[in-house]
């Protein structure tokens, strides 16, 4: 018998799960898991905003699909570009009515719209700058007011159980998931009709990030270990602008800044981003971040500065404050002097392979959000345009379930085995988890970072292969923790996009490597796919 029966067991409790949990709250019986407390993804983090075209006087559709398709490089998918585009207004709409607190216009009662890079308008809705904050306090309460939906917080899922795990012909299904109880310190068994991976992305992988803890490619990897396709994981993308910091742990200063005016200089004060691009400081964030990384190699400088003390106080206050406040604490008045600000990695362009109704390879397995590779983003995902693929798939998603959860479809007549702990006995040796860890991070950082080569790859290739025997062996051998399983996770996520910038012989979007520094067109729209042990029949 299995712990726990749902319906719906949605892994993740950020913008992606927690949004489709409330669109089918009055379908059937939803558990919600979070590996922490529930506020522990990136929504929480966002700041900019969200995209859509809100303003069809000056701005339209076929604009925020071209500025999309051109940031993507020539590896988006045109179909998702513009189912997500179209669902833009409705997405905007739906948090609304939740009651997101977005930024109006002072004169007006319009949505106050800020501007970002690649956008060519103004179409990014926003709550002050701290936009994911609202949105995810704002899906939390709604998901509290419903008795269906069950929320778990400090739950960690492990494993996808899946048909062909279990010996099971037929085509590979998902059953539902290993998870445990960080509190009891205890294995319990999810069974459920359908199981959604809504768990964020990997950023984790790098040294630096911008990304909050969690962020360790959980959904990536068991998705892969379940037997679903990733596509695209070399597209690993680095935000410009962190705050330069020993204590600040990667802060983020908002593109917004840019969008609104701020300026990137060079220590010494003098500009420079028009001399990468015509676009300048707005440019799409693959060109910032390695505009940035040039010339702090050139001139051997830590960091470089962003900007924004010409505008008036006020307006700078009003519209970052939360930005204002933390650098503040920090020692930098952002309405008198410059921010010290370096690229870290920020959000996981590819993912685990799904259609427009976020179906995966795995029958009753679904794939929404940053764990997800929808086509949108292609080789580099435009600012802003994250929260709104969250949105908008987690409805579609929803609706396709509903219908089959309608259609008595994806009932489970099997028993899952409770999880075996016979063989493993406690670790004697917690180092080898952190150093592991610290190891992973740190060559990642250095091999498979904003600029690559084919030795720098291959150098990554040998370390992961070793970690990667290592963490399998210590895997078998003792009790499992967060600790070893997001390791774990994070190793075989490094292996992956490791594995995917070595296949791709040129410089496209966010891979720049410089052993092929131009784009090769005949590789226009080949996307890098990768399949596990478990695809297919
Ligand atoms: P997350 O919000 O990351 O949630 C993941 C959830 O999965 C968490 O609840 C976590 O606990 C859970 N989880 C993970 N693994 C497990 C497991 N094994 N078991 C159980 N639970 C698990 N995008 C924009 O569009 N606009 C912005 O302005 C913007 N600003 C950003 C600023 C920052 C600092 C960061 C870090 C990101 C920003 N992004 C922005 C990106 C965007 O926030 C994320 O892509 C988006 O929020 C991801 O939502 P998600 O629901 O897919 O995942
Ligand atoms: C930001 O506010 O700069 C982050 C926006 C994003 O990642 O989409």
């Amino acid at each position: 018998m299995a712990d726990h029966e749902h319906d719906v067991l949605v892994i993740g409790s950020g913008a992606a799960g927690l949004s489709l949990a409330l669109h089918l709250a009055e379908r059937g019986r939803i558990a919600v898991l979070s590996k922490g407390p529930i506020h522990a993804g990136s929504t929480y983090h966002a700041q900019g905003g969200i995209s859509a075209v809100l303003d069809e006087t000056r701005d339209s559709i076929e604009s925020h699909i071209r500025d999309t398709l051109e940031a993507g490089a020539g590896l988006c998918d045109e179909r998702a570009v513009r189912f997500t585009v179209e669902h833009g207004r409705e997405a905007i709409e739906w948090l609304l009515n939740l009651g997101v607190p977005f930024t109006r216009d002072e004169d007006s009662d319009q949505l106050h719209l800020t501007r970002e890079g690649g956008h060519s308008h103004r179409r990014v809705a926003h709550s002050a700058d701290a936009t994911g904050r609202a949105i995810e306090c704002t899906l939390v309460e709604n998901a509290r007011s419903h008795d269906s939906i069950d929320l778990y917080e400090n739950h960690l899922a492990v494993d996808l159980v899946s048909s062909r795990k279990l010996g099971q012909a037929g085509p590979n299904r998902c059953l539902g998931a290993y998870v445990l109880d960080l509190e009891q310190q205890r294995v319990e068994v999810f069974r459920a009709r359908f199981v959604v991976l809504a768990t964020g992305g990997a950023s984790k992988a790098y040294l630096y990030t911008s990304n909050p803890d969690g962020t360790t490619g959980d959904g990536i990897a068991m998705g892969w270990r379940a037997g679903c396709r990733v596509a695209n994981m070399e597209f690993m993308q680095f935000h410009p602008t962190c705050l330069y910091h020993p204590k600040a742990k990667s802060f983020l200063i908002s593109e917004a800044v840019r969008g609104e005016g701020g300026r990137l200089l060079l220590p010494d004060g003098t500009p420079f981003m028009h001399r990468f691009d015509p676009r300048g400081e707005l440019a799409p964030r693959d060109i910032v971040a390695r505009a940035i990384d040039h010339e702090m190699k050139r001139l051997g400088a830590e960091y470089v500065y962003l900007d924004i003390s010409h505008k008036p106080a006020d307006f700078i206050t009003s519209h970052f404050p939360t930005i204002y406040r933390r650098c503040l604490e920090l020692g930098y008045d952002m309405t008198r002097e410059p921010l010290p600000v370096v690229p870290a990695a920020h959000y996981t362009c590819g993912g685990v392979m799904t259609d427009l109704a976020a179906h995966t390879d795995v029958d009753g397995l679904y794939a929404v959000g940053e764990v997800a590779h929808t086509g949108l983003h292609g080789a580099n995902r435009m600012a802003s345009n994250s929260l709104l693929e969250c949105i908008v798939f987690a409805r579609a998603a929803a609706g396709d379930i509903a219908q089959r959860l309608e259609s008595g479809a994806g009932s489970i007549d099997c028993s899952i085995p409770p999880w075996d702990e016979q063989q493993v006995t406690d670790s004697d040796e917690m180092v080898v988890v952190s150093h592991n860890w610290q190891e992973l991070r740190r060559f990642m950082w250095d091999y498979v970072g904003i600029v690559r080569t084919d030795k720098r790859l291959q150098r990554a290739m040998n370390r992961i292969q070793l970690l990667l025997r290592e963490i399998d062996e210590y895997y078998s051998n003792f009790r499992i923790t967060s600790d070893l399983i997001e390791l774990r996770n994070l190793a075989k996520v490094a292996e992956l996009i490791i594995r995917s910038a070595m296949s791709r012989k040129e410089s496209r979007g966010l891979h720049y490597t410089l052993d092929y520094p131009e784009r090769n067109p005949e590789l226009d729209g080949v996307n890098t796919e990768l399949a596990p042990p478990l695809y297919g029949d």
